[in-house]
């Protein structure tokens, strides 16, 4: 079977790390964008994409592309596809769309034009037409507008993949698990080098690193029937089970792990426990009530990485100008020996925590612009 063309949006600032993903997926002319990575590739590599990538947000296979000036060319690129050759009429479906500078008036309306081809296609092929569930949609049709180009993807994630399905206990402000992602690896952590986040919250640093330190695919986590390629048209289930059970068997043995959560809330801790002990690796990571300023390093060297609270509010603003100062004394007297990140949206904090950033690598936390920055904890050098 010929390649396809696929996207795969991930979060801003992790595109690289995606382009790496996909062509250990086995993915071809990888091309990176603001906002995911292009690539070509087989069935194979969508699935392996799907099962293993942790940064994409989702993947997406190319279905049609045209320039366009109106509504009217967004119906016909539409009209223009064999939808029957994708999905079954019994199959509902949902249409999504993204716009950057679109000319268009009423992005609704363009999408409601993408809905109205593809159940003309049906109507015409078969006399029935799917029906629309916005709600769980067995299939997701995207259409991706820019100033002059319309493009239509089918979805061939479902959710998006950052659900890995552990998140069961949820705290204000928690990160979305593929940035967390990408944030380890942006700071060169590797199974194996000790880790702690004094800021669980949820704890989804913990989960993912644990994850990654087992090499456990988290797609595996999905149940059958989960990803919308299941769904589609040309499902090769016996190339998926191969697929999954190969990821299986690579999934190293639960052993403890160098992995420390702390959280100054108590009921934090609790959550992120549950999170852990949903994914089966509470018992791997170690956890405790913990104030940042007050807490020992587990070990003389290792990887720190938190995400402080943002202080959207006014009050929580004053707060943190005084918490900053505090922090840097706290890193500077108990984690010598440690690379600290920090992921903030604040651009106070490299100068009143009074210590010089190794690394600034700017990265979104949804619409949110944040940075992460890097300090290396030399034993009485910092300024
Ligand atoms: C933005 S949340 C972290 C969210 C987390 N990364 C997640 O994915 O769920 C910030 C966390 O910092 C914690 N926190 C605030 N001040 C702290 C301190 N002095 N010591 C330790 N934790 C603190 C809060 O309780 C909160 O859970």
């Amino acid at each position: 079977m010929k390649p396809e063309r696929y996207f795969a949006p991930c979060p801003r600032g992790l595109e690289a790390l995606l382009a790496a993903d996909a062509a250990a997926a086995g993915g071809v002319d990888v091309k990176i964008v603001p906002g995911g990575v292009e690539f070509a590739g087989d069935l194979a590599c969508c699935y392996r994409m799907n099962l293993a990538s942790r940064i994409a947000t989702r993947v997406l296979r190319r279905v049609a592309t045209a320039d366009y000036r109106s509504e009217d060319d967004v119906y016909r690129l539409a009209r223009g596809v064999d939808w029957p050759r994708h999905f079954d009429v019994e199959r509902s479906l949902r249409v999504y769309v993204t716009a950057q500078r679109s000319p268009l008036k009423s992005l609704e309306f363009a999408t409601l034009r993408v809905k109205d081809a593809v159940c003309d296609v049906f109507r015409d092929a078969s006399g029935r037409r799917p029906s629309v569930n916005t709600k769980a949609p067995d299939v997701r049709i995207h259409l991706f507008l820019t100033a002059e180009r319309a493009t239509l993807y089918l979805d061939t994630s479902g959710e998006p993949l950052w659900q890995r399905g552990h998140k069961i206990a949820k705290v204000e402000a928690p990160l979305k698990e593929n940035l967390a992602a990408g944030i380890l690896r942006l700071a060169g952590w590797q199974p194996g080098v000790p880790l702690l986040d004094p800021m669980c919250g949820s704890g989804t640093f913990l989960l993912e690193a644990a994850q990654m330190s087992l090499d456990d695919a988290p797609g595996l986590g999905r149940e059958p029937g989960e990803f919308a390629f299941e769904r589609l048209r040309g499902f090769d289930a016996g190339l998926w089970r191969a697929l999954r059970k190969s990821a299986a068997a690579t999934r190293l043995p639960a052993d403890t792990l160098p992995i420390w959560g702390s959280d100054l809330s108590a009921d934090a801790v609790a959550r992120a426990g549950q999170n852990l002990a949903h994914a089966g690796l509470d018992d791997l990571v170690s956890l405790a009530r913990a104030d940042i300023l007050a807490r020992a390093a587990p070990q003389p060297t290792g990887i720190l990485i938190a995400n402080p609270p943002y202080g959207e509010r006014l009050g929580e603003l004053d707060e943190l100008a005084a918490f900053y100062p505090k922090l840097g004394t706290a890193l500077k007297r108990n984690f010598a020996g440690w690379d600290c990140w920090f992921l903030s949206a604040d651009t106070r904090l490299p100068k009143l925590i009074g210590l010089k950033p190794m690394r600034k690598i700017p990265l979104y936390n949804g619409p949110l612009e944040c940075r992460l920055y890097g300090f290396r904890m030399v034993s009485g050098s910092n300024r």
